[in-house]
């Protein structure tokens, strides 16, 4: 029996392995569209098998051939490692160097089976947000990993390792690249195709950068969003208390709102078609209460209103059909949104109204252009039920998952007078982008690599620590943010937000992430923790260009450029990153965003010091200097005090125009 170390570093095994049944309990992910003509399937099958000995191919031939028309790819399950796959101690992981044992780790925890949505078919979560393509690639990964000395890189395309190859102990241990098209070839199609010939993948966001903490990420997300919604909405001081947020999904990412709903204090009401994913965040203490029926919903609902209760409330059915009957009962919505999966909407992401949960399964299969003629009529009519309810005062905005995108070019009536802009705006126009990104704010995350829990409640105590410092210190702007980011890492550990890795995230800004950071690196000297891996989702201030999502709030036209997100991963490169990543694809669709991250491991030396404060100060600034050149005040508000603090710092600052000399001009 090979020890775990052993069979790390033997990469594609020496015997073909035996076939191995498929987990009963795994959930398999969905069976991809069947797109190659004949050719392509026999060059998916060729591009497969160029990963093993010739002496295997008649064998291997087949069973590829196999999974490509069971599943639409090819996953080469039985070349699954043996082991379980999870985040283990740094020290487990066979490496010569431990930057690469701590990229060991953090692809281990994208893909144990308690945090990954299909671990089977190395998908972390959104349904298609891949950390490798196949278990070929995963192999052959992690034995390049366990053979990397300390001045080499690994350039990964898509999940395949090309190799190896001679850099410097200053240059990041790995590259990775996931869904790099050429423009006109990244239609969602061209990722059906490309990927299932296994050229290419979706990376989505921190499944294929390897920096995935589980729920915990977008809990934080959510109530951060929920939370200031409401102080936009209510008079200052009021609280959200008997107050409702309507909105609609329990799955991946969405299951988050009831959670994030009860620490903002209001009442959720969140629908979900799927009786099964209801249930289960049910039962995870997720949502306090389940309801299949609109009468119970209105009485429940009334009650809490009435008795300002903080709860959270499932309705097992259509998210339209609530806020139809919303509007016939006369409850008021103070807030509204949607995370239904509008960036998928035709396979499964969106259910139409009026069409039972398993009848709209049978369609998607059997009948899809009726399923999607059902889908556009759904979108209409909940578009309109919408503009029902904010002409009486509610405040909706968009969740980031296409909504508004998807009712329009469903012909739904969301578009502003304009034509171009839509009637909502999306959270980051009117919440995250001006009150966090534009400041600086965004999801720093950090992983504890020992694996002891004793080490993430040092390293919170150490972030409430450096926060309450720089509060002290703070201007008025960013004081709410720093208040909210205490509170959270306050009371993080009885939250109980860990799942997989020691992970930790708070929305800290530039000076934050870095003091923090640096402070971790600090106490890793003076032996008091183990080694930890910084982060941060791709969804922050420089890290995504996403014109419908995280660049929403730019408005000089450049949201429909990448060159943000770009600059932000190659200057991340050179001022020290361990890996650096970039991606198409991302939360809101293939062909919409491109988006890149970071990981960065601090061991306590001299130079982790240094690096730490050279890339993080450029991975929040780069976006902060765009912001502000996009004319957005509080990114201008911010440039200006760093430029302030940093002499070196130079950045070319927005000058501004009087509106009625353009009004004036002969167009
Ligand atoms: N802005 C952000 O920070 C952010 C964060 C998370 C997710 N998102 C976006 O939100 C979307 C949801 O993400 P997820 O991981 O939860 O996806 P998911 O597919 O796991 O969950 C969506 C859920 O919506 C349900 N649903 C679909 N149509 C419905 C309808 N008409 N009525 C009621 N329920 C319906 C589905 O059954 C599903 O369970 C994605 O598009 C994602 O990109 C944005």
């Amino acid at each position: 029996m090979m020890t775990f170390q052993q069979q790390v570093a033997e990469g594609i095994p020496a015997q073909l392995p035996a076939v191995k049944p498929y987990p009963a309990d795994a959930n398999r992910a969905p069976k991809r569209k069947d797109i190659l003509t004949k050719a392509e399937k026999q060059l998916a099958v060729r591009n497969a098998l160029r990963y093993f000995p010739a002496d295997w191919h008649a064998e291997l031939a087949v069973e590829f051939a196999r999974e490509l028309n069971d599943f639409g790819r090819i996953y080469m399950y039985r070349f699954k490692p043996d082991y379980a796959i999870k985040a283990r101690p740094i020290s487990d992981y066979p490496a010569k160097c431990q930057q690469a044992a701590a990229i060991m780790l953090m692809i281990d925890n994208n893909l144990d089976p308690a945090v990954a949505q299909h671990p089977e078919e190395l998908i972390t979560y959104g349904g298609n947000g891949a950390v490798f393509q196949n278990w070929a690639q995963y192999r052959l990964t992690m034995k390049y990993l366990s053979e990397m000395a300390a001045d080499q890189t690994l350039h990964m395309y898509s999940g395949h390792p090309m190799g190896l190859f001679p850099s410097s102990i200053e240059a990041p241990r790995v590259v990775v690249t996931n869904g790099m098209m050429i423009p006109n070839y990244s239609k969602p199609d061209d990722w059906e195709r490309f990927n299932a010939l296994g050229v290419t993948q979706y990376g989505q966001m921190t499944a294929g950068s390897f920096m995935y903490i589980g729920p915990q990420g977008i809990v934080h997300g959510t109530t951060i969003t929920v939370m200031n919604a409401f102080r936009k909405v209510l008079p200052k001081g009021e609280s959200p208390k008997g107050k409702i947020f309507l909105t609609a999904g329990l799955g991946g990412m969405s299951g988050a709102q009831p959670k994030a709903g009860n620490i903002a204090n209001c009442i959720t009401v969140c629908a979900e078609v799927n009786p099964k994913a209801a249930t289960k965040r049910h039962q995870q203490g997720w949502v306090d209460e389940l309801i299949d029926n609109l009468p119970t919903l209105i009485t429940r609902v009334k009650q809490a209103q009435a008795e300002q209760e903080v709860v959270s409330i499932a309705y097992i059915g259509n998210v339209v059909d609530v806020w139809e009957a919303f509007d016939e009962h006369g409850i008021f919505v103070h807030l509204g949104s949607d995370q239904t999966s509008l960036h998928n909407p035709w396979s499964g992401g969106y259910y139409p109204v009026g069409v039972s949960y398993d009848e709209a399964n049978r369609l998607i299969r059997e009948e899809p252009e009726l399923f999607k003629a059902k889908v556009q009529e759904t979108l209409k009519r909940h578009a309109a039920i919408v503009n029902k309810h904010t002409a009486k005062g509610t405040y909706f905005f968009d969740y980031g998952n296409a909504f508004l995108l998807e009712a329009s070019r469903a012909g739904g009536d969301v578009m502003a007078q304009n034509g171009i802009d839509f009637k909502y705006p999306s959270y980051v126009q009117d919440i995250l982008g001006p009150m966090c990104f534009d400041y600086g704010f965004g999801p720093f995350r950090w992983v504890c690599t020992s694996g002891n829990a004793a080490d993430l409640d040092k390293t919170d105590a150490i972030a409430a620590e450096v926060l309450k410092r720089l509060m002290a210190q703070a201007p008025a702007e960013i004081q709410q943010q720093m208040q909210d980011n205490i509170t959270w890492i306050l009371d993080a550990k009885q939250n109980k937000l860990v799942v997989g890795s020691q992970a930790r995230i708070l929305y800290a800004d530039a000076e934050g992430r870095a003091e923090i950071a640096q402070a971790f690196n600090e106490a890793i000297a003076r032996g008091e923790i183990g080694p930890v891996v910084l982060g941060r989702d791709h969804h922050d201030v420089s890290g995504t260009d996403s014109p419908f999502r995280e660049t929403s709030n730019i408005y000089d036209g450049s949201r429909f450029t990448a060159d943000m997100a770009i600059h932000n991963v190659i200057g991340d490169s050179f001022r020290g990153a361990t890996w650096v990543s970039i991606h198409n694809g991302g939360g809101v669709g293939w062909g919409e965003v491109m988006n890149g991250g970071f990981g960065m491991l601090l061991d306590g030396s001299a130079e982790a010091s240094n690096r730490l404060k050279s890339m993080l100060f450029f991975d929040v600034n780069n976006g902060i200097a765009r912001r502000s050149w996009a004319r957005n005040q509080e990114a201008d508000f911010a440039i200006r005090r760093e430029m302030a603090r940093t002499p070196k710092l130079q950045v070319t600052l927005a000058n501004r125009v009087d509106d009625e000399l353009l009004n004036q001009l002969p167009f």
